[in-house]
């Protein structure tokens, strides 16, 4: 479907619909938010400044190659989320849904306002999707960090503003191997990460998978969840590396200690993220050449059933709500101490 970008009134629709759609009291920690802004944020960290490719134009993730990423595991529910909303406003892209999204989720969840452009066309077909192992892996230290962030041409305390989204959400096991959450309330927006960062022990844990992260046990703070059991906190070997670098560290302590701060190196960063390989004119029509040569194309709805077309993997878009629906199940009968 091809049609002029939207209108802001069009887009207070889709914003409006996504809000409504962020209370999911089945779903993890009862909102679909830190998940949509995970969506957004590895639609668009894929970018490279050099060749510029990547990056969140195109809505890749649609395809095979891109979607079944290891990195991209557990996306699928955030692409699941937002189904209903791509069938209300058939008219809007995925690329523009996808980011769009993450931008109202932080706001909803008490994060800044952020700034976004809309215009991003979907590709129809996946010659443009990047390569795989653009993503960071959390295993990894600071070289890492900076070998990935600054090929999307970010610094060194944009990097840390970035890192600051792990306010959000949770990790999950059976997606990246790690387990847990960064802070106690992960639906809520602010620099506690930060806090947390600075004023714990992190000590390292192996789990029982093998993969090395570190934990720390607050003994005061009653799990919301369980019964009465404190529930650890984790950090990912690269969140902690921002302590030990002497270059990364002095922004953990600003962030730390002043909210207002991070929250607009926040906003500002995650707006040059979701703009990361989208090229404007001067009235702010994108001009990449796909989006040049087909316009504002949106891709259609995918089913909901999965019907397997030839290049649909188990983890694309048809194929996503049932097991979304399967791993709420598992997850709550988890936090109700089943052992699974
Ligand atoms: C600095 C390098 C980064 C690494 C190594 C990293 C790694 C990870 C990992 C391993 C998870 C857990 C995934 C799972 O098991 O479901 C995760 C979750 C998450 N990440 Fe990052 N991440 C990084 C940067 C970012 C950035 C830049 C953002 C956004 C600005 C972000 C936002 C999130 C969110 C919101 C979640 C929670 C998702 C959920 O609850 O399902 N991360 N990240």
């Amino acid at each position: 479907m091809t049609q002029e970008q939207p209108t802001m009134a069009q887009l207070d629709e889709v914003k409006a619909a996504v809000r409504a759609l962020l209370h999911q009291p089945a779903y993890d920690d009862g909102s679909a938010g830190p998940v949509l802004v995970r969506l957004a944020w590895h639609s668009a960290g894929t970018y490279c400044a050099t060749t510029k490719t990547g990056g969140s134009n195109g809505a890749g993730m649609r395809y095979e190659n891109e979607g079944a990423d290891p990195a991209n595991a557990g996306l699928q529910h955030a692409r699941a989320f937002l189904e209903p909303v791509k069938a209300k406003f058939p008219w809007i892209t995925y690329a523009d849904l996808w980011t769009l999204a993450a931008i109202v989720a932080v706001k909803e969840m008490g994060g800044p306002e952020i700034a976004w452009r809309g215009g991003r066309t979907d590709f129809t077909d996946d010659s443009k999707v990047p390569p795989r192992g653009r993503l960071p892996d959390g295993a990894q230290g600071a070289d890492h960090l900076r070998f990935i962030f600054y090929r999307m041409g970010f610094d060194d305390r944009e990097i840390v503003a970035l890192s600051g989204a792990h306010n959000l959400g949770r990790c999950h096991t059976d997606r990246s191997g790690f387990d847990g959450k960064w802070v106690n309330n992960p639906t809520r927006f602010s620099n506690q990460y930060f806090k947390l960062l600075l004023a714990n022990d992190w000590k390292k844990k192996v789990l029982p998978n093998g993969v090395e992260q570190f934990v720390y046990v607050e003994e005061d703070i009653e799990a919301e969840d369980g019964e009465g059991q404190p529930e650890e906190l984790m950090m990912l070997p690269t969140d902690v590396s921002l302590l030990s670098d002497p270059s990364f560290r002095p922004w953990v302590e600003r962030y730390a200690a002043d909210k207002d701060l991070f929250f607009d190196h926040f906003a500002k960063v995650f707006a040059k993220l979701l703009e990361l390989g989208i090229y404007r004119d001067a009235t702010g029509r994108v001009v990449n050449e796909e989006n040049v040569e087909d316009g504002y194309r949106s891709a259609p709805k995918k089913s909901d059933t999965a019907t397997a077309p030839a290049d649909q993997g188990t983890n694309q878009v048809g194929h996503e709500a049932g097991p979304l629906k399967e791993e709420n199940t598992k997850f709550q009968a988890r936090k109700n101490g089943a052992k699974l």
